[in-house]
């Protein structure tokens, strides 16, 4: 039996600190805590118990639409395509659930990971002005999946 996610899952305070450590807009504990809803989905990359990367998507079941909040893996794990079979794996689970569109923003000084949203696919649809506290853009994208 898989461990539902929150507070009591194994991997639940080293996904906040990767969060920390990993993503230049942290959450609070207390945001963490409310993606324990069904609302949400978190997928998790690990080599044994170690975790190496997570994502987190909100989701509208109604517009069959998941938004990606977050996705990061660990430095030593990127440039030889584990970030793309992870996302892989996730487009599978998303698509089993009825899931027909991906939805993201970026902040525009992110370069590497638009360029990895690229690679997949997204789509650019427009630059959201001032998106982020300090004052940064983001960049939102699309896929359908
Ligand atoms: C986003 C992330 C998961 C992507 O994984 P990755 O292994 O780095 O991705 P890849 O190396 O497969 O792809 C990145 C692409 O952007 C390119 N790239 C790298 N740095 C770049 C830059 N500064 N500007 C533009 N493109 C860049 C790479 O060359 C690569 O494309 P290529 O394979 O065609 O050469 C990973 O970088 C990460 O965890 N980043 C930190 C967290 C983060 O910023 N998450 C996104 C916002 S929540």
């Amino acid at each position: 039996m898989s461990i539902s996610w929150g507070p009591q899952h194994p991997f639940f305070a080293a996904t906040i600190q990767l969060d920390q450590d990993l993503i230049s807009y942290p959450w609070t504990a207390q945001q963490w805590l409310a993606t324990s809803l069904p609302t949400y989905a978190v997928f998790h990359s690990s080599v044994g118990s170690e975790l190496q990367g997570f994502a987190l998507y909100q989701l509208s079941e109604f517009e069959k639409l998941a938004h990606l909040l977050k996705i990061a893996i660990a430095p030593e794990q990127r440039g030889g395509g584990e970030a793309r079979k992870f996302w892989e794996t996730q487009v599978l689970t998303l698509r089993a659930r009825g899931f027909e569109r991906v939805y993201l923003e970026v902040a525009v000084n992110n370069g590497r990971a638009i360029g990895f949203y690229r690679k997949l696919g997204f789509k650019l649809l427009h630059e959201a002005k001032s998106f982020y506290k300090d004052g940064q853009s983001a960049f939102t994208m699309e896929l359908a999946i």
